[in-house]
This record gives structure tokens, sequence and C-alpha cells, in this order.
């Protein structure tokens, strides 16, 4: 039986793992949840799993939370809050494995935390590893435990990865849907709305995730991830744009044999194959082979899509610029939700914010609390700035 914390159980990933484990329960228990707001939800978590710890975002949550669970006569978990909440929940005692499933560098201090106390870590959270990643990953490689992605691409090349050595590898292909705007023209960008840039073509998934698909930031963030977890240069991390989102990515060997992952486009299989590895169990998310028409593959545009072109330049200057990249990003696209900043100003105000930050190697995570935080402070100064100016004042 392995014995699962998940942090961010009340997300779209977090959700997909509680239905992996319901469909497998004599493999997997829930020992401890942290959610954030969504008390509804957190609350009928509980009831279902019933975990020694569960955690929220703020002691007023904490607080409704455990009279609600009181008066259902629930009285023997452990309800706690914040920051410390979350990362009791990811090193609890009982818990063997951690998925890893914030959102956004809030999930950050947890996860550092879980592979410090020695538990295997299934990664979501790309934005830990963007961060953070050199620190985690060299916390991992000293704790001797593995660090698993469950983002789709990582997923599908740690699978690939098993064909062959690391010193094999030509080059790793990270797969791009290209997102809601693939076909859309760069002079159309400035009239994009949250509704288009939310309808995302191939997957459901939070919503700063999906906004960060529409601008290829996404797929920027997935190539410093891959650079950190498979230990790769970013001249070796290469993306192409694959609308069918069918090969989640690809490893390219020395010797030209290029090895692919498909599978039908459903987070519960990265989640089962993070849960269940180095083993292989049976499950009913099964691909059509038969069914499969067209692969289509072409290189993204970087010109249309400068989000990309900022991550490769900050994961080859690495520390401070990674950290400035998330945290702006995270800003600038809770910016554009808000109404405050439109589509094309997403970049524009990135760029100025990692420029402005130095690319210092980041020793602790503290270090990286405090970059991040400023680079979140230059990044709000500048939505304000941008909200107070009339769209029609603003460059294209
Ligand atoms: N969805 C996907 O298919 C997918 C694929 C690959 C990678 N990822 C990555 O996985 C992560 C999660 O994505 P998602 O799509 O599942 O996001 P999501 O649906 O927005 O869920 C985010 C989760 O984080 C929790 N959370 C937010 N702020 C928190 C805080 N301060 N303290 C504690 N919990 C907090 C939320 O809680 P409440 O809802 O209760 O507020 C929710 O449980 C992201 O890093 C994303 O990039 C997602």
């Amino acid at each position: 039986m392995k014995r699962i914390a998940i942090l961010g159980s009340t997300g779209s990933i977090g959700r997909s793992t509680l239905c992996v484990v319901e469909s497998f329960p004599d493999r997997f228990q829930v020992v401890t949840l942290a959610a954030g707001r969504n008390l509804d939800l957190a609350f009928e978590q509980a009831k279902r799993w019933r975990p020694r710890v569960i955690s929220v975002a703020a002691e007023s949550h904490a607080n409704n939370l455990r009279v609600r669970l009181n008066d259902s006569g629930i009285t023997d978990i452990e309800i706690t809050h914040g920051a410390t909440g979350t990362v009791r929940v990811a090193t609890h005692p009982e818990a063997d494995f951690v998925v890893s499933a914030i959102v956004g560098v809030a999930g950050l201090e947890a996860t550092y935390e879980a592979v410090r106390a020695g538990k295997s870590v299934g990664l979501a959270n790309k934005e830990c590893l963007v961060a953070a990643g050199e620190l985690i990953t060299a916390e991992a490689r000293r704790q001797g435990k593995p660090l698993l992605p469950i983002d789709s691409e990582h997923n599908a090349v740690h699978q690939c990865l098993r064909g062959g050595k690391m010193n094999e590898v030509r080059r790793i292909w990270l797969t791009a849907s290209g997102g809601p705007f693939l076909n859309t023209p760069k002079s159309k960008f400035a009239d994009i709305t949250v509704e288009q840039a939310l309808n995302h073509p191939t997957w459901k998934m939070g919503n700063r995730i999906t906004i960060d698909s529409a601008t290829l930031m996404n797929k920027g963030f997935e190539v410093i991830e891959a650079c950190r977890l498979f230990n790769l240069p970013p001249e070796q991390a290469a993306v192409i744009v694959h609308p069918q989102s069918t090969v989640h990515s690809l490893v390219e060997y020395v010797d030209g044999s290029i090895l692919a992952q498909l599978s039908v486009t459903d987070m519960r299989l990265p989640i089962l194959y993070a849960l269940t590895y180095p083993d292989r169990i049976p499950s009913d998310l099964n691909f059509s082979l038969s069914d499969l028409r067209h692969l289509d593959f072409c290189p993204p545009d970087m010109e249309k899509f400068p989000c990309l072109r900022l991550a490769y330049e900050a994961a080859a200057a690495g520390g401070g610029k990674t950290v400035a990249l998330n945290a702006a990003d995270e800003v600038a696209v809770s910016a554009f939700l808000d109404g405050n900043i439109r589509f094309m100003d997403i970049p524009v105000l990135i760029e100025e914010v990692v420029s402005e930050t130095s690319a210092g190697k980041m020793e602790s995570i503290k270090e990286v609390l405090r970059v991040d935080q400023q680079a979140r402070a230059s990044a709000r100064e500048r939505v304000a700035r941008l909200a107070g100016v009339p769209v029609a004042a603003r460059q294209n």
C-alpha cells in the first residue's frame, strides 16, 4: 500500500490523483491533503478520504472547515493552514509519496521540504522547478529519492529515457499543442479576450496553466523544467508544435533513433505512472491507434510567441532569471485574467522584469523567495502603470 500526500487536492491534478486512488483502493491510500480556498470541495474530500491531516489556505478557512467537520461528527482529522500547514501535509511521517500539485510558487516550500524529508515526489507543479530546480534536484539526489514528473511531456521523456543512456541522448523534443492561437495572425493578438485564451484546444486545466499554454510560456517553463529534471543544457531541449497532443514528447538518441510516447490526453495516466514507478499496472486508459489519422509537427514561432524565447534565455542564464520569469508571469497572467492588462502585454511585462533581475545563483529557498517577491513587486508596479493607461494609448 502506497500512502499518499496530495498538495493541491482541490485542483485539476489533485482531483485526477484522487480519481486514480479511487480506481486502485488496494494500492493507494490518502494520508494527507492540502487545499487552498475551495472549502466546499476540501470538506467533501475530508469526509470521503478521512486524511490524518488537511491543510487549507488561511486560518479563517481552517476554522470554517473545523466547524463543518465537527457538525458532521468528524473530529479525528487534524486541520491546519497556510505555508506551515502545507509543509506539515508534505512531510507527514506516514506519507511515502507526495503529489506536488499546488499551482505557482505557493507550492515551493512544501515540495522542497517533502524532498528534504526523503519522500518520493510526483511533480506536477512546474513553477517549483522553474524557480528552484537546481536546489530541489540537488536535494533529491542527496536523498537518493526519485522526482517523478507528472507534467505529461516530462513524464513522456522519463518513459522514453528508459530506452537508452543519458550520454546517448542527442536531444529531447517537447511537444506543444500550440494553444488556441496557433493559427491566429499576430495582428489579431491585440483583441484576444480572456475567454478565448482560456479555451485550450486539447487539455482542460487550471486557469494559470491554460493562459501559459496560450502564450507558450507553459512550453518555456517546460524547457526549464526539463533541463533541470534531466540535467540537460537548453540547446538539448527542443520544442516542436504538435497540434493533436497525441505524442506527448520524444527522445532523440545519438544513433538517430527517436523514441516517442503516445497515449490518451488524460492526466490520470502520467499520475498513475508516477505513483507506480518503476512498475506499470493495467489501466483502462487505452489509446486507439486505429483511430489515429494525422500526426503533424512544425517548429514554434518564437516571434509570435516571445514568451518561449524569454524562457530559453532565462534557462541559459539560470539563477535569479528563472525565478523572475515565473514570478512576473504569475503576476501578468493574473492581471490579464482580471482584465487589467492585454494578452500581448504579458511578454512585454515579463521581459522588463527579467531583464532587471540578476542571474545570480540561488543558494537557498529563502533566497529564491526573496528574489520572487522582488520580481513580483516590480511586475505589480508595471501592471498598475499599464492598467492606468488607456488601451488606445499603449504601444502595440
Ligand atoms: N492541469 C494539468 O493538466 C496540468 C498539467 C501539467 C502540469 N500542471 C501543473 O500542476 C500544477 C497544478 O495545476 P492545476 O491545473 O491542477 O491547477 P488548479 O486546478 O488551479 O489547482 C491548483 C491547486 O492549488 C491550490 N492552491 C492554490 N494556492 C494555494 C495556496 N496558497 N495554498 C495551498 N493551496 C493552494 C488550489 O486550491 P483551491 O482550489 O482550494 O484554492 C488547487 O488545489 C500547476 O503547477 C500546473 O502548471 C497541471
